[in-house]
This record gives structure tokens, sequence and C-alpha cells, in this order.
């Protein structure tokens, strides 16, 4: 099925009364086991890759155009109602060939610039973008990071109701991540999450509102962020863990002499990727589920 755009695919959502995910994959294996969660739960999906983890070095030398063809064929494939993102971008150049390698919705990264100079920038993005049928999304206020040593909130911003209605007016974003407590990379427990802030920005803005963080999201508050105009969560740490533990869990087990042909790339059973593939699936299954987007795709065929 042909890429669709992340706007159309947020506002169903929306319309339609349940979340978005997007779950941000690294390479192959992780992309696969995104495309395969959505086919079994006929879920739409936000497929893509993260500019904050990878290497700028290898990204600037070939690698967003290696991912972005890489996602490009694997969601031809797939019968759901896929966008493709590329997200949380470090640089204006990034976004730029990730427009130019079949993206079909961008993020540059301003969450810790002043909204002076963030607003021009994105602005320019999105005028780059929209003739080309490219969506547009950026985030105001900025996400805390978890730490071993609990949240590290220096730096981090939540963002104001009045705040939001303004960038979207001078930027013309398509949707808006937000700060309202939410956590990028916690796994310890539920972030502490502001849902009457949510409920002021929905207010105040016209367009769908994104929660980056989606590890520590907590599960039983999906129904009222998503009443309150959360189209999309951005989903990461949970899956590279559940990824991590079971490639860990077969290595444990491996004993000499080892076919290494079988065991790295082979894509069968005893490909030690592939059980690192199976593991996020069921993750990102879970998270479909808990999104209420399972079913919410072409059930039919
Ligand atoms: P987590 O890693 O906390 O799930 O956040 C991912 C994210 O926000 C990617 O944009």
């Amino acid at each position: 099925m042909p890429l669709v755009s992340m706007t159309q695919l947020m506002s169903d959502a929306l319309a339609g009364g349940y979340g978005l995910g997007y779950f941000e994959a690294w390479d192959a294996y992780s992309l696969e086991a995104v495309c395969d969660a959505a086919e079994r739960e006929k879920s739409p999906v936000i497929l893509g890759f993260g500019g904050m983890m990878a290497n700028p070095e290898w990204l600037d030398r070939g690698g967003v155009e290696t991912l972005g063809a890489l996602g490009r064929s694997r969601a031809a494939c797939l019968t759901q109602p896929t966008a493709l993102l590329f997200n949380e971008a470090q640089t204006r150049e990034q976004v730029d060939r990730a427009m130019d390698s079949g993206f079909t919705a961008v993020m540059l990264d301003t969450s810790t610039w002043p909204s002076a100079q963030a607003i021009p920038v994105v602005a320019e993005i999105v005028r780059a973008a929209h003739p080309r049928g490219i969506a547009v999304e950026a985030e105001l206020g900025c996400l805390p990071n978890a730490t071993e040593g609990g949240i590290d909130v220096e730096g981090s911003a939540l963002t104001q109701p009045e705040d939001a209605a303004a960038f979207v007016q001078a930027t013309g974003v398509d949707c808006l991540a937000v700060s309202i407590g939410n956590v990028h990379l916690l796994t310890a427990h539920a972030a502490p999450v502001d849902l009457d802030r949510l409920g002021r920005i929905h207010e105040a803005t016209p367009v769908p509102l994104v929660i980056h963080g989606g590890t520590s999201f907590p599960t039983k508050l999906v129904a009222e962020a998503v009443k309150r105009g959360t189209g999309k969560f951005n989903v990461g740490t949970t899956l590279k863990r559940a990824f991590w533990t079971a490639v860990r869990d077969e290595v444990r087990r491996l004993e000499e002499p080892l076919d290494v042909h079988r065991l790295m790339g082979s894509h069968f059973a005893e490909d030690l990727l592939e059980a690192g593939k199976q593991a996020m699936t069921l993750r990102v299954q879970e998270l479909m589920r808990a999104y209420g987007s399972s079913g919410r795709g072409r059930v039919s065929e």
C-alpha cells in the first residue's frame, strides 16, 4: 500500500477516538518488527527512524538516505495505512535529506531552542515540505531525560498553552509535541503527566498533539490523552529493551561449535536478531492495543 500522509492518519485516529504509535526503528530487523505488528494487529502505523540516538557522522554519510530507502521499501510491503517519519533530526540538513529520501513526515529537534529562534526555521521547513505532501512535526517545551539516578529536569520546560497556540499559528506545523510531565528514556516507573495541562493545550491549538516518551506514558491514561487531542505516541526505549533482552538471552544459551552464518543475518529461527525482532513485535502489538489502533487499519483480505 502506498504511504499516506501522517496528518491524515492522525486526524483519522482522533476522529475515531484512538491513538497511533510511532515505533522508532533503527535497522531492518526492528523496522520489520513494527511492520509485522501492524499486520498482525490490522493497525495503521507510523514507521520511522530517529536522529537523536544515531551517530550523526553515520547519518551524514548516507545514513539518512539508507534509512529512507529501507523505510519506503518495507512500507511498500505493508497492507496497513502507513506514514514514514524522520524523527528528531539534529540538523536542518538532515531534514532536507530526509525529505529527499522519501520520508513523508519530518521533525527537527528544536526543543532546546528559544521559540524566537525555532519559529522561523520550522516555518521554513513547513514551506518546503507542504508542497511535496510532507508533514511537519515540531516540539514546544522540552522533556526531561531519565538518568540512572532519577529524572534530570535541568533544561526541561513544560509547554504553555498560549505559547503552543502562537507557535502553531506562526509555523503552520501539522502536529505539535508537548511537554506535560512526560519523560524521555524512563523505564523505572510511569511519568507524572499532567492531563489538565494537555487539555488546555488542546483547547488552544487546532492541530493533533504528540506525546514523546511513550515508554513511560501511563497506559491507563491513554484514552484520556486521546480525548485531549493526542494523535500519536512516540515510543523508543521499551522497544530496544525488549529487543536487547531477547538477544542477550539467546547469546547466553549459545555453545560452541556454532554456525555463525545461521546465527547472524540468516533470518532463520537461529538468527539472534530474529529473537530480538520477535520480542519487539510482541511489545509493539501490546502498545497498539493500548492505543486502541488495533483493528483500525485495513481489516478485509
Ligand atoms: P522513549 O524512549 O522514552 O519511549 O521516547 C521515545 C521518543 O520520544 C522518540 O521520539
